[in-house]
């Protein structure tokens, strides 16, 4: 059990969020939970329950949601792309503001790091380049499967994506939201364009690294169409896992940098800047390890910073206070405690994490976390 010591002033602050008040600035991150299995991947009353306990949240954001059939790559997430997407995120945004909190969609291509089966579309897995991301693809609740060799995009596909980005932010406008998060980083398709050993591509999207993040700021001013600059935000960042295709080397931080200054020129929502879950020992990033990610390139951003990754409430404080960020998302302790804010007010101690429900079909380890003082059923059978 984890206690919680420090007094959590500046958390439990009311925050400015672009033109939005937030009641306080504890996030819940994004969190990929698998519970939209049916065909079309329709968010359901499940997924509402699962939102709207967690509505306490200054700001949610959600899963990460597919802006395609394309897009898809991971089973049983959900979409922002239908008609019936639309209807099945108004009921959470609905409830999600009924509770006072805000929300925003975080919007998700996976590239290359996906499977025929999961696209959907006939067509398989497209990436920058006919290279293989050498990642574990999750295409059911117990079976993960190796990636392949994607078809390398062709200008008309990336035009389709820009596209598709599009239509998706206006899909979340009319679902209720209130604004989008643009999943720029990790393994996912803008990462894979940065990568430079999987990006080989000799026009303008591949080479330097401002044509390598060509895609990724055409896709913001496409959102930026639909939206106005303050209810659009992106995550974005050096941080990957270090396995398979995904290595920093030795234009990692270089190209970071350059994103994070220039995204200084949008004026947007936010930048989400991770912390590093896996050993930099040795890489590149080494000099980024721990807060260190947050001193040494967080800094460039100049609007509001959303920071994340293995950060305890007292921790997160801290870093606040030394105006390393403006706002701390939560992940894990979100999925375990839908009544964060509350136990980091009262310094109540938080659930145990049930891993085995962080994915899974059911209202099992999803819905079930209790809140403080609440009574738990004993049942005898
Ligand atoms: C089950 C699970 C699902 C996740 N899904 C997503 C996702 O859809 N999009 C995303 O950007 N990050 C995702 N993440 C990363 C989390 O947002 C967060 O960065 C991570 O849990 C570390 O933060 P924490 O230490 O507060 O848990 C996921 C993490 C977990 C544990």
């Amino acid at each position: 059990m984890t206690t919680l010591t420090q007094n959590p002033r500046l958390l439990l602050e009311p925050f400015r969020f672009g033109d939005l008040t937030l009641s306080n600035r504890i996030v819940m991150a994004p969190l990929t939970r698998m519970r939209a299995p049916a065909a079309g991947a329709v968010p359901n009353a499940l997924m509402r329950e699962y939102y709207q306990q967690r509505a306490s949240a200054g700001l949610i954001i959600t899963e990460g949601t597919f802006v395609s059939d394309q897009a898809r790559g991971w089973f049983g997430a959900p979409g922002v792309y239908t008609e019936e997407h639309r209807k099945g995120w108004q009921s959470i945004t609905d409830a999600v503001h009924a509770e006072g909190s805000r929300i925003i969609v975080q919007l998700w291509h996976q590239g290359a790091v996906s499977n025929k089966a999961l696209v959907g579309t006939g067509r398989g897995p497209l990436g920058p380049s006919a290279v293989d991301p050498e990642q574990l693809v999750h295409t059911g609740y117990n079976n993960t499967e190796l990636t392949s060799v994607p078809e390398a995009m062709t200008l008309d596909d990336i035009r389709q994506t820009v596209a598709d980005f599009r239509h998706a932010s206006q899909v979340a406008r009319d679902a209720g939201f209130d604004g989008v998060q643009i999943q720029g980083g990790f393994v996912y398709l803008f990462q894979q364009f940065l990568q430079q050993n999987l990006n080989l591509r000799t026009d303008a999207y591949g080479g330097s690294i401002e044509n390598r993040a060509r895609l990724l700021f055409e896709v913001i001013e496409a959102v930026l169409e639909v939206w106005p600059s303050q209810r659009v935000g992106v995550k974005a960042g050096p941080m990957m896992p270090e396995r398979g295709g995904f290595r920093s080397g030795s234009s990692t931080l270089s190209t970071s940098e350059y994103i994070y200054r220039r995204l200084n020129d949008y004026g947007l929502s936010h930048l989400m800047v991770m912390r590093q879950l896996a050993d930099l020992k040795g890489t590149p990033l080494q000099p980024l390890a721990g807060d260190d990610v947050l001193h040494r390139i967080g800094k460039l951003y100049e609007g509001t910073r959303i920071i994340n990754a293995g950060i305890s409430a007292t921790h997160a404080e801290e870093l606040l206070q030394q105006g390393l960020g403006e706002l701390a998302a939560f992940g894990r302790d979100y999925i375990a405690n839908p009544d964060l804010v509350e136990r980091i007010r009262v310094h109540a101690p938080l659930n145990e994490q049930r891993p085995e429900g962080y994915y899974g079909a059911t209202s099992s380890g999803y819905t079930d976390y209790p809140r403080l003082g609440q009574i738990v059923e004993v049942q005898y059978v």
